[in-house]
């Protein structure tokens, strides 16, 4: 019997809605051509709910998802709601209690898109980010004192254990031991490098880097170990993107070096993530925002919402599925997109999605 897939479907604000029907359209396409089914179920979180019953989640939003195998989730943040609310009452809600502790992209040129980055390709922006997910300054410890006095004293502090750096490390090895570029046949090493900051956080990342060589010693000879500082990181991901394999790092550095990344692989029309919980439930993002002054017009690009598709499968152990929607969105970009940029890919958000579905069949 045809094995099933239980996805929940999150379409959320603006574009996300319009994305999502494209992702799971190719989700679809797939489904078909490899023999399995999915089983999708709608959930309305987002602005539009929130704004019309007053409730940014339902209580018990996280235990009805956790029986899910996946979550597929469009985009969050609305214009007429204050920036934070949904971002930290859906996005950040669901990706703590269902302990998505990994916070995966990859950062990768597909053939055929154009990147800010000078004589560069797909063979030099090529690396994986790593991004630890549930801790750090997005845990919110901390408190604002005497408010709206002169002496007013506001802090959020970074906080780590020692337990979720080792168990977010444990994953970035075992995922540069699986997927590095030697593993890929791109070099001769699968390489890990830890991207933090121990010239000026010395207790987080002393913590990070003793933890990082101490696991690396022991359980992955095999993967040679990097540190890198977090500014110098952004630099040579503008310069010299090809020496990096696998990245590993904390949470804010992870979310502010993953837009970066995400510029020199063509823009958030291609950056896709997925929100891992190695033991749980996972949900899959294209990593950009609902661009909501774009909805209903059918002109946002879809793929990164159908490459976050596409990383779902993988994570279900639908192997050669994410594969094919690899290649289909290749063969999109490499021969019919004029650009990734909205209104600029000479194609409809519904043509676009067509195009790889079809590539599927
Ligand atoms: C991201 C986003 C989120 C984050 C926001 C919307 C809370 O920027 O997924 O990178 O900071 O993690
Ligand atoms: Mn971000």
């Amino acid at each position: 019997m045809a094995q099933t897939h239980k996805i929940a479907v999150i379409p959320g604000d603006g574009t996300g809605p319009e994305v999502v029907r494209e992702g799971v359209k190719v989700l679809q396409a797939a489904a078909a051509r490899f023999g399995f089914k999915l089983d999708l179920i709608e959930f309305d979180y987002g602005g539009d709910r929130y704004l019309a019953t007053g409730e940014v989640l339902p209580e018990n939003a996280s235990k009805e998802l956790s029986a899910f195998d996946a979550i597929y989730l469009g985009a969050i943040g609305h214009p007429d709601v204050k920036p934070g609310i949904l971002e930290k009452g859906i996005l950040l809600k669901l990706r703590f209690e269902l302990d998505q502790y990994i916070n995966l992209r990859p950062v990768r040129l597909y053939p055929g898109v154009e990147t800010v980055l000078k004589d560069k390709g797909p063979e030099q922006i090529d690396y994986v980010v790593v991004r630890e997910n549930t801790g750090g300054i997005y845990t919110g410890t901390g408190g604002i004192s005497m408010k709206g006095t002169p002496n007013e004293i506001a802090v959020q502090s970074m906080v780590y254990s020692r337990f979720q750096v080792e168990r977010c490390l444990r994953y970035a090895f075992e995922y540069a031991r699986a997927h590095g570029k030697k593993s890929r046949g791109k070099g001769d090493e699968n390489t890990l490098g830890l991207v933090g900051k121990t010239n000026v956080l010395t207790h987080v990342f002393d913590l990070w880097e003793r933890a990082f060589h101490e696991i690396g010693a022991e359980s992955y000879p095999d993967v040679r170990r990097e540190y890198y500082h977090v500014d110098a990181t952004c630099m040579w991901m503008v310069k010299s993107p090809e020496w990096f394999d696998v990245l590993v790092t904390s949470n804010m550095f992870g979310d502010i070096i993953t837009d970066l990344g995400a510029i020199t692989q063509g823009g958030m029309g291609i950056a896709a993530g997925g929100n891992i919980n190695p033991e749980g439930v996972s949900m899959f993002e294209p990593i950009g925002g609902s661009a909501p002054k774009y909805t209903g017009q059918n002109v946002i690009n879809p793929l990164a919402a159908i490459c976050a598709g596409g990383m779902m499968l993988e994570s279900l152990g639908e192997s050669e599925a994410a594969a094919a929607i690899d290649t289909a969105v290749t063969e999109v970009t490499a021969t019919k997109l004029k650009s990734l940029a909205v209104g600029k890919m000479g194609f409809s958000t519904t043509e676009v999605g067509d195009m790889v579905a079809e590539g599927l069949s």
